[in-house]
């Protein structure tokens, strides 16, 4: 699912909403290259889009985890990973290509899931 990232209007940090209501962080870096990630941070979800970002890497508001924006790995545990989506341009505007949804699960597929540890 492509997502458009829009006119930045002089930001260097945006969020964007994909039809299904996703949410992203789109950061426009010193050089001029766009990143977009999950908006939320994986440790407990702090909006990453207020983070400070430098070096190709942002720092979440909350409790000042790092994640490198081109891979998504966490410079500052191994637990978690951030979700960083490529950029395309399409007619001369980009998109953030999101992937597909997450499959809607049944109440018993998510017990089933956080039983196994998937979630
Ligand atoms: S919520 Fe982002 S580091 Fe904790």
């Amino acid at each position: 699912m492509l997502v458009p990232l829009g006119d930045p209007a002089g930001r260097s940090a945006w969020t964007v909403e994909s039809p299904d209501g996703r949410q992203f962080a789109v950061f426009l870096l010193d050089d001029g290259s766009v990143r977009v990630s999950d908006a939320g941070c994986p440790h407990r979800g702090g909006p990453l889009v207020e983070g400070r970002v430098r070096d190709g890497e942002v720092r979440c508001p909350w409790h000042w985890y790092r994640f490198d924006l081109d891979t998504g790995e966490c410079r500052t545990t191994d637990q978690h990973h951030l979700a960083v989506h490529p950029v395309v341009e399409r007619d001369g505007e980009l998109d953030a290509d999101v992937g597909d949804p997450p499959p809607v699960l049944s109440w018993s597929e998510r017990l089933r899931a956080h039983a196994q540890g998937d979630s």
